[in-house]
């Protein structure tokens, strides 16, 4: 019997081919709601779904679900419980490195629009306001010879690092969670002697523009909190590309409108698409759609991948990138 896909939303590139080519494929129009995602995938009518980040795939869908796969059109899956689908057998793919420069990119362009006020720039130009040029108009800040705080210090925050050098920062990091793991000369590859390992505190402590690159874990969640910008300098700048409860963003609104830090650069957002009060309001932010991933041809590398793992998961390869290989045990 011929495979049957569910993709919960439209995706470009050639995935839905690929998919096509081995079996039948349902697209929905929009991601569905929690309880419709449930009963499609209870259903017993497809055999792998295709999935992206608004898809909560929780244990209480993974226990009912007949799906032998998730694939996560992402390389986070926060969304899904993986542990829940391992204890059913159900496979769990994503898509790394695909988009970590792309991702790095966008970190890029937070920190530079962060710090040369482009977004306020911008607006002044639109709305009328620009009377030629003034020796104290939007002044900003350098970013060469400022240093550069890494949360992490995995593929995307590496790619970041190669960035940032060549503008010039000075770039330390904290690997993940953070913590005091050693990372050594070996690891740090290209890097050493390049960039200084340091622990979390002194991170926040030093960091001109702090960058977060660290999956959502229940370590990881609120990891910048009222008491992280309290530590940080007030002439800090908070960048996030990772995920939104990575930063309790009640305490970041508060940490901007008091001033105990000077900016925040966001692509994604604690409870996405709602925005905590307040900060749409505060001039000192770039607010970004979470599009870190968001190129024609890193979409289309994502979409491949994410169909090739759900054509692995029903024809009992093993799927290019598994995120629970203990199923296949
Ligand atoms: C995007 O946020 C992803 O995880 O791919």
């Amino acid at each position: 019997m011929d495979a049957r896909f569910l993709v919960t939303t439209p995706i470009p590139g050639p995935g839905l081919p690929l998919l096509e080519e081995k079996g039948s494929v349902t697209v929905l129009p929009e991601p569905p709601s929690y309880s419709r995602l449930r009963e499609l995938c209870s259903s017993g009518d497809y055999d792998v779904v295709l999935t992206q980040l608004r898809d909560t795939v929780d244990a209480d869908l993974l226990a009912e679900a007949q799906v032998k796969g998730v694939s996560n059109f992402a390389v986070g899956y926060n969304n899904i419980d993986v542990k829940a689908a391992t204890s059913h057998g159900i496979l769990v793919g994503n898509t790394p490195g695909v988009l970590t420069d792309a991702t790095a990119d966008v970190a890029m362009a937070l920190i530079l629009g962060t710090s040369r006020r482009v977004i306020e720039a911008d607006r002044m130009v639109r709305e009328g306001r620009f009377r030629g040029w003034e020796p104290e108009l939007l002044l900003g800040r350098d970013i060469s010879g400022s240093v550069l705080g890494l949360a992490g210090f995995g593929r995307i925050a590496r790619a970041v690092a190669r960035r940032a050098l060549g503008f010039g920062m000075e770039v330390l990091f904290s690997p993940r969670p953070p913590g005091d793991r050693p990372v050594g000369r070996e690891e740090l590859g290209e890097f050493a002697d390049r960039v200084q390992q340091v622990p979390w505190d002194e991170l926040v402590t030093r960091s001109d523009f702090l960058s977060l690159h660290v999956p959502l874990t229940e370590q990881t969640h609120h990891l910048v909190d009222a008491d992280v910008f309290k530590l940080m300098k007030p002439g800090a700048i908070l960048i996030n590309t990772a995920r939104g409860p990575v930063v309790d963003e009640k305490a970041l609104v508060a940490a901007l409108r008091d001033g105990e830090i000077a900016a925040a650069g966001l692509d994604v957002y604690e409870d996405e698409p709602r925005l905590a009060e307040g900060l749409t309001e505060l001039p000192n932010t770039m607010l970004l759609p979470h599009v870190g991933s968001a190129t024609v041809p890193v979409r289309a590398e994502m979409s491949r991948l994410s169909a090739l793992n759900a054509v692995a998961m029903v024809t009992s390869q093993e799927p290019p990138h598994l995120v629970n290989p203990e199923v296949l045990k």
